[in-house]
Formats: structure tokens, C-alpha cells, sequence
């Protein structure tokens, strides 16, 4: 039943207040993780997801997206690859470059990850502004392949998030458990 694993997903992340500054309520996702019933129930969630819309790899967002991202794709029988912050991957990289509310910042991924076959599954653990979400999957239709959906643990609905990833998603679905 999605409600009650809605219902126990929530319980299970702690409000930190004035994290990583004053003004800001972070949304820490450790207790979750440290539970074995929710991690995997959000694990077996997000992998319906996967199914549902075919996708044939998972893309993780750096740092938590990967901690997620990464069971999905071993329970799902597909790849998982990594979208990193600039410098750090150590391949051929493409890179795509977006505006935060200060300033910019730069994620990477190797090409030779992705290819012209591949249905990509975009999973992080938060939507905020939507910067992030919405570099990927401009990164990863550079690197040649399909969007399958951004699926993310919550969406902070009061930042506009999936209003500015909306047009990069061209119809993708844009899902928040
Ligand atoms: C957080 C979060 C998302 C991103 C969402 O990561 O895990 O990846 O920000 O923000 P946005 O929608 O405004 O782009 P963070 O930058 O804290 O990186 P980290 O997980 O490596 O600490």
C-alpha cells in the first residue's frame, strides 16, 4: 500500500534546522537509511518505478542519489552510472554547467557510460530548485540517450523545482515518492 509506505518514509526523515545555514530546514535522510524496513521499501519503490517506464539504467546524483540509486539498479538488472561534481571522474568526461541562486556549479559523467540504446532513470533523494535534476538530464541527452523519468525521494514544492525541469523533461515523468 503507497500510502502507508508514504506514511513510513516520512517518519523516518529528520528536519535539521539552519543546515548547511541559518534560514535553511535540511532534510536529512540518515534515519531512513539507517532503517532496514523503510531503505528498503523506498529501494523496492523507486525499482517499480524503473520497471514501469523501462528504463535501462539509472543515472545517481552525487552524493545521495548514489546511495540510492544504487540498489535500485542491482535490484532492477540494470547498470548505474554516476553523475559526479566537476573534477572528479577520472575518464573522458562531457560536463554540463547550471546557475545556482548564487554563483554556478558543474557536474560530469562519462560518456562512454551512456549510449544511443539506453533509457536513463534519473534518481536523487531531493528536488529543490531543480538546478541539479535538470543539468543531468541535459548531460545525459548530450551523451546520446533517452529520458526515462527523474524519480526522487521528496520534492520541495515551494522552490519551483519541477517547474524549471519540467521543459527539460520534454513529457518524461517527473515523480516524488
Ligand atoms: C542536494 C540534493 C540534490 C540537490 C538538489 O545535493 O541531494 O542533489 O542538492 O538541489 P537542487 O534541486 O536545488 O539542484 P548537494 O548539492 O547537497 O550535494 P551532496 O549530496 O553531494 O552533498
Amino acid at each position: 500500500e503507497l500510502a502507508e509506505v508514504t506514511t513510513l518514509l516520512l517518519s523516518r526523515i529528520r528536519d535539521i534546522p539552519d543546515h548547511p545555514e541559518p534560514g535553511v530546514m535540511f532534510k536529512d535522510i540518515t534515519p531512513l537509511l539507517a532503517d532496514p524496513v523503510a531503505f528498503t521499501a523506498l529501494t523496492d519503490a523507486l525499482a517499480d518505478l524503473v520497471v514501469r517506464h523501462g528504463a535501462t539504467k539509472i543515472v545517481g546524483l552525487e552524493a545521495r542519489g548514489f546511495i540510492l540509486g544504487a540498489p535500485v539498479a542491482v535490484r532492477s538488472g540494470v547498470g548505474f552510472v554516476p553523475v559526479r561534481k566537476a573534477g572528479k571522474l577520472p575518464g573522458a568526461t562531457l560536463g554540463q554547467a547550471y546557475d545556482l541562486e548564487y554563483g554556478s556549479a558543474e557536474i560530469e559523467v562519462h560518456a562512454e557510460d551512456l549510449s544511443r540504446d539506453d533509457r536513463v532513470m534519473v534518481i536523487d533523494d531531493v528536488l529543490a530548485t531543480g538546478g541539479t535534476a535538470e543539468a543531468s538530464v541535459q548531460l545525459i541527452r548530450r551523451a546520446g540517450a533517452e529520458i526515462a523519468g527523474v524519480s526522487v525521494l521528496m520534492e520541495l514544492g515551494f522552490l519551483g523545482g519541477r517547474a524549471r525541469l519540467e521543459p527539460a523533461l520534454e513529457g518524461a515523468p517527473l515523480e516524488a515518492l
